[in-house]
């Protein structure tokens, strides 16, 4: 039995989040430069988005550059962002194929303006498609959302439009980049680091958190698959006990 068939497909997570990690790593167990890393970690992305659009996973995001990863040296941002141009030229066919909506998330403004064009024209040309919705966080933290979302808030009230009392979870959620987004089910993280490193930190509250040692480059659709089987194995509770989970109520 395969790994896909062990998945019951009427349990699966809505939203999907991964944290690309292991790149570098994967570059230098084979005496390459980082970007060799990030060159082969594309087919590990073509293969987990085609993968979760037949499934039929709602929502993907993925997190290919943080805020924090423009203080790496110049020549590997410089090489990363015309990977990048490349690379969401070269599969915008992949994402009509598969029916894939584009959306970006994160400080764009701060991309140089050759990726920023290339994306906007991926995102208007896979508007129509109705399928799975694939997100990218680029120069994206989670911190930096936040505060975004607070000083727009604080604005609304500035103008009269808010009151304070009226901010609640929902009109917090409706402020942010993932306004519309459902909450992550299931964060993966790959290359064996245990951590967050500032992705989706209020939208991650109740996602199950999934480890692998996998390099990124190395990431295909059974790891996918494994990591969904792992999640449907766990209780989720939300606060609430066992018992009450099972006999729900
Ligand atoms: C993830 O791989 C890709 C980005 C952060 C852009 P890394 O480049 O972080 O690879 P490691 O973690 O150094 O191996
Ligand atoms: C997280 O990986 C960011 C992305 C995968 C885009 P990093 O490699 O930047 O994270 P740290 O620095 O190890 O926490
Ligand atoms: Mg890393």
């Amino acid at each position: 039995m395969s790994y896909k068939d062990e998945i019951q497909a009427d349990r699966l997570p809505l939203h999907v989040a991964i944290i690309m990690d292991g790149n570098g790593r994967w570059a230098k167990q084979r005496g390459n430069q980082r970007i060799f890393g990030h060159r082969n970690g594309v087919a590990a992305v073509r293969d987990t988005v085609e993968a979760c659009a037949e499934l039929g996973i709602g929502y993907l995001t993925l997190y290919a550059f943080s805020t924090e990863n423009w203080s790496r040296p110049k020549m590997e941002i410089d090489a990363l962002m015309t990977l990048l141009v490349q690379t969401i030229h070269k599969e915008t066919p992949t994402l009509m194929k598969n029916n894939v909506k584009l959306n970006a998330i994160g400080n764009l403004s701060n991309l140089p303006s050759d990726v920023e064009k290339q994306l906007q024209s991926a995102i208007t040309n896979t508007s129509g498609n109705n399928g799975m919705l694939l997100t990218l966080a680029l120069s994206y933290s989670s911190r930096w959302e936040i505060l975004e979302a607070i000083s727009q808030i604080a604005r609304e009230i500035e103008d009269g439009k808010l009151r304070s009392t009226e901010i609640t979870c929902d009109v917090f959620n409706q402020h942010l980049s993932t306004a519309n987004i459902p909450d992550p089910e299931l964060l993966i993280r790959t290359s064996g680091e245990y951590r967050i490193s500032n992705f989706l930190l209020w939208q991650i509250a109740y996602a199950e958190l999934h480890f692998t040692n996998t390099l990124w480059p190395d990431f295909r659709r059974d790891d996918l698959y494994k990591a969904i089987i792992d999640f449907q194995k766990r209780e989720r509770r939300f606060g609430k006990t066992s018992e009450q989970i099972i006999n729900k109520n």
